[in-house]
């Protein structure tokens, strides 16, 4: 079956996603809350997306900012009520965008009445998360957190051991209970029945570990990876949630799912494996990594594309792919992977082209359509995330750190560190970026007098009224099913494509224009330097014309192209109207 066959509203959205904490404060206490998001859902509505991807809203002591939950069914105080979120569901849905909640089932906040009730070994909670009797000096294996240390803490009530792949503040529940995963279907019946559209599902492929909690290999990067990161029952786990909870293709599930491969991958998604939407993989934002996200790299273009290309090939007939390059745990894209100085505002441009050009979903993620960037962070003061600071504790506690290892702390946690995604929106050019009155729970960029929504939406040539565009381009069955080609993959500085729809398969007539194939051309400059691109004999430019360049560039395409510092392109065949009117039930 050709994925065009089977068209569904979430193959055709642009998803944005909101870190609430850092989006709008509406009462002053300096973090973002519902109302704040709720007073800005026509900004969304303006930018054009189709669904709001909301990070965890739920009761939590923000131990991990949300990601510790301890009551699934109600909102957080500092976000507002389970009113509150009514009323922004509604006017999501007034606008036609639709909702997608997050859901973290890895594990739970400490915390939570499950993990208080467990410890206490009261009734069936007792086998609720993984607990291991022994020696409080020996951790039952050597598995490592996430986050640094030990993935083990020892409860001096229960006087047992209990696992936390994240924080100690986050143990795991242990899915091989069956009543752990009827509650946990539960609760997402219980969302569902409140008209959200979808999940994004926290850590998805961790939930299944190896049986007897075996010792991981020491020198495979994060130490017991192999027993929990795609464990041996995890697609049985997922399968069996599918098929009791989200048996309705209209119900978007993204998995998220570090460490995939193209082939695992296939295994979580489509109706040939266990029927998620899609999944997150992350290798293209973790090639240059060398042990660990703190030893990152230059990113070289080449294996960049080569990463793309696989997936977008990998899942082209039997799976869809998600597209992204920053969220609230990478740092800002424009910093990583463009240029956030001279070229700022291209080089966001040109990796907004790409995500909305290559097969699969765009998630854009709030401030990437201002072009927002990484923020310094002068000292251990200015950092929140716990991971940044398990790492800069863990090197001040080390008598061993000399003042050159210190300057590499400090580099690495610049340039990676989660906090960089997490500085308020920037909306104004007055006091914190007229994201709070009060004082920000996080420091603003100090770039916001330049960087903001209401500069940009004044500035026809912004990042933002670019980004409107990109998100029009996704009314194009091209762009959205359309087959792709990675041109000229040695290339050291362009990322070039094709992107082609056949219209038979879809059952529409060729378009007036008389051009039998939907054809698209997207060419990439990723330097600081010109580029000059041949085009390679077998790729014709007749029919094309821009649709849309961060340059003042030719209407039609030669066979040679010179490209300025960041500049992108993007030639399409003309639309005849077959794309539009698509679903009209959906949008
Ligand atoms: C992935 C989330 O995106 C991240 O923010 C969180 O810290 C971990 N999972 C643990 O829930």
């Amino acid at each position: 079956m050709s994925r065009r066959d089977d068209p569904v509203w979430w193959k055709e959205a642009v998803v944005y996603q909101v870190y609430p904490k850092s989006f709008a404060d509406s009462d002053g206490d300096g973090v973002g809350d519902l109302q704040g998001l709720i007073d800005r859902v026509d900004y969304l509505d303006d930018l054009g997306v189709d669904a709001v991807w909301l990070n965890p809203v739920y009761e939590s002591p923000q131990a991990d900012n949300g990601y510790d939950i301890s009551d699934y069914r109600a909102i957080d105080d500092a976000y507002g009520d389970m009113d509150d979120w009514e009323r922004l569901r509604d006017e999501l849905h007034d606008r036609d965008i639709r909702l997608i909640m997050d859901l973290v089932v890895n594990h739970t906040s400490d915390e939570h009445e499950w993990f208080q009730r467990s410890r206490r070994e009261e009734g069936e909670y007792a086998d609720y998360y993984h607990w291991v009797e022994g020696s409080p000096d020996e951790p039952p294996n050597n598995w490592q957190s996430v986050f640094g240390g030990p993935a083990w803490s020892y409860d001096d009530e229960r006087e047992a051991w209990y696992l936390h792949l994240f924080d100690e503040r986050q143990p795991d529940l242990d899915w091989t209970n069956p009543a752990v995963r009827e509650e946990v279907f539960d609760m997402m019946r219980w969302w569902l029945d409140r008209g959200i559209d979808g999940f994004r599902m926290d850590v998805i492929n961790m939930i299944s570990k190896t049986e007897g909690l075996p010792d991981g290999d020491p020198d495979a990067g994060l130490t017991g990876a192999e027993h929990f990161m795609n464990g041996p029952r995890v697609h049985e786990y997922v399968g069996e949630m599918v098929d009791e909870v989200l048996d309705d293709e209209e119900v978007l599930a993204v998995g998220e799912t570090p460490g995939v491969s193209v082939e695992d991958a296939k295994q979580y998604v489509g109706p040939d494996g266990d029927g998620l939407s899609m999944v997150f993989q992350f290798e293209h934002v973790t090639f240059d990594h060398d042990e660990h996200k703190w030893d990152a790299g230059d990113p070289s273009l080449p294996e960049f594309k080569r990463i793309l290309a696989k997936w977008q090939r990998g899942l082209a007939d039997d799976g869809w792919n998600s597209l992204y390059l920053n969220n609230h745990d990478q740092p800002r894209m424009v910093s990583r992977f463009g240029s956030d100085g001279e070229y700022r505002r291209e080089s966001a441009k040109l990796l907004g082209t790409l995500t909305h050009t290559l097969g699969g979903t765009p998630f854009v993620y709030q401030g990437e359509e201002l072009g927002m960037t990484n923020a310094p962070f002068e000292s251990r003061e200015d950092l929140r995330d716990v991971e940044a600071l398990n790492y800069v504790d863990a090197a001040i506690a080390d008598p061993e750190t000399d003042a050159e290892e210190y300057a590499d702390v400090r580099e690495a946690v610049e340039a990676m560190c989660r906090d960089n995604a997490r500085t308020p929106m920037q909306w104004t050019d007055e006091e914190h970026a007229g994201f709070t009155d009060g004082d920000p729970w996080i420091g603003v960029n100090p770039n916001y007098a330049e960087v903001n929504v209401e500069r940009a939406r004044a500035d026809p040539d912004s990042v933002f009224h670019y980004y409107r565009e990109l998100v029009a381009l996704r009314d194009r069955d091209l762009l959205v099913y359309g087959d792709f080609e990675l041109l000229a993959p040695d290339h050291p500085s362009l990322f070039a494509y094709t992107r082609t729809l056949e219209r038979d398969g879809t059952g529409r007539e060729a378009g007036d224009s008389g051009v039998p194939t939907e054809r698209a051309l997207v060419v990439l400059n990723f330097d600081d330097e010109p580029a000059t691109f041949d085009l390679p004999d077998d790729v014709a430019v007749d029919g094309l014309e821009l649709a849309l360049a961060n340059d003042d560039v030719p209407e039609v395409p030669g066979r040679s192209f010179d490209l300025g510092p960041w500049e992108a392109r993007v030639y399409l065949t003309p639309d005849d109207g077959a794309a539009t009117d698509r679903h009209p039930d959906q949008h």
